[in-house]
């Protein structure tokens, strides 16, 4: 189960600390113009050890494409990419080889399949969403032709929240910070939590400008079920939000109900999705991410046994995954949507017949 998508799908491999890893996209239209250095921007913006925010970890993630593009155009074969790893510690995990970290996945991991790959939690370890920023720049730069544009920022970091989104100013600031004005607080919180060997949550906030009206196949791939799909799916995910979410249940219809107007929709509650089909309107997703699970303070745990230990954990991890996971969502999102672009084509016997006849 490491694919993701229908008509654009992709598919990744690897693990933290094994040799590489990627990514195969298939179902890319031919034609499409692939700019290389668009898909390393991209990956330089997930890329860890760029500042104290984030783990220590250095990885430059340059990224080689391995197939289905010829004289920079993709030719509609797969799109393989590679990125080899090349700064992993592994001897760092050997006092968890044996041992579950709390909140990890090893304790599951090694519950269902017999066997862990300990080092930097293999498979189970963010490094692979590099794999999916990568594929995720494919699907823009598709996107990109149609003028669909794809933004994203932190919302919130341990509840100190934006109240202004601006999604220009979040390229500019070491924390992905949407709002200028908490950005510093927001700083803080992450350095107070890692100098107490500790970490925090945080919110990644997209928004998904210039959605053609159509965009979704009910009943059981609609845009919002599968864009909550694709952002649960990153780790350490625990929610997710479409347009006013959580606060829509404490809503009155009168204030939750979207007016239209011969203009367009008066209000934006819905985030752009109505019956799973998308209204025109900008797409709102917030993806709550809970704080790192690996910690420097003394833990308790079992380890294979069944017994109880107390350890501490070496290595480098990031104090608060949401900053890095804002990229990650932006970049799932453009493959929902990439995708979702490739399924509507030809719903309408009309637009079957504009393409044959
Ligand atoms: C961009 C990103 C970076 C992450 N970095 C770390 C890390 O340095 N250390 C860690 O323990 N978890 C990290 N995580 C989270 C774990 O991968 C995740 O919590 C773990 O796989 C368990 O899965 P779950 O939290 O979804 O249940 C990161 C997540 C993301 C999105």
């Amino acid at each position: 189960m490491n694919q993701f998508g229908r008509r654009l799908s992709f598919s990744t491999f690897g693990e933290s600390h094994g040799k590489a890893i990627g990514c195969v996209v298939d179902g890319v239209p031919a034609g499409l113009s692939i700019d290389e250095t668009f898909i390393q921007s991209q990956l330089n913006r997930r890329k860890p050890g760029k500042s104290e925010f984030e783990t220590a970890r250095k990885e430059d993630d340059k990224v080689e494409i391995l197939s289905g593009i010829l004289d920079g155009v993709s030719t509609g074969t797969p799109i393989a990419m590679i990125i080899y790893n090349t700064n992993h510690k592994s001897k760092d995990y050997s006092n968890i080889k044996d041992i579950f970290r709390p909140g990890h996945a090893d304790f599951t991991y090694y519950k269902k399949y017999g066997i862990r790959d300990y080092r930097g939690g293999g498979r189970s370890s963010a490094r692979e969403t590099a794999a999916r920023v990568a594929a995720g720049a494919i699907a823009k730069l598709m996107l990109q032709e149609l003028n669909i544009q794809i933004l994203s920022g932190i919302s919130e970091i341990h509840g100190i929240k934006a109240t202004d989104f601006d999604y220009e100013y979040a390229k500019t600031s070491i924390i992905c910070a949407l709002d200028k004005k908490v950005e510093e607080q927001q700083k803080e919180v992450i350095l107070k939590a890692k100098n107490n060997h500790d970490s925090v949550g945080g919110v990644a906030r997209v928004v998904i400008k210039g959605v053609p009206v159509g965009l979704g196949e009910p009943i059981y791939y609609k845009t919002d079920a599968l864009l909550a799909d694709a952002m649960m799916g990153i780790n350490a995910a625990k929610a997710v939000e479409i347009g006013d979410g959580f606060a829509s249940s404490q809503s009155l219809g009168s204030q939750n109900n979207d007016e239209i107007t011969s203009k367009g929709f008066a209000s934006n509650h819905a985030g752009g999705i109505l019956g799973g089909i998308t209204n025109g309107d900008d797409i709102i997703i917030n993806t709550y991410f809970k704080p790192t699970p690996s910690i420097f303070q003394p833990q308790h745990t079992i380890n294979i046994d069944n017994t109880d230990v107390d350890f501490s954990l070496k290595g480098r991890h990031d104090p608060c995954v949401a900053v890095r996971g804002s990229i990650v969502c932006e970049s799932m999102a453009a493959l929902v949507i990439a995708d979702m672009l490739l399924l509507n084509m030809g719903r309408q016997i009309s637009g079957i017949k504009q393409y044959y006849m």
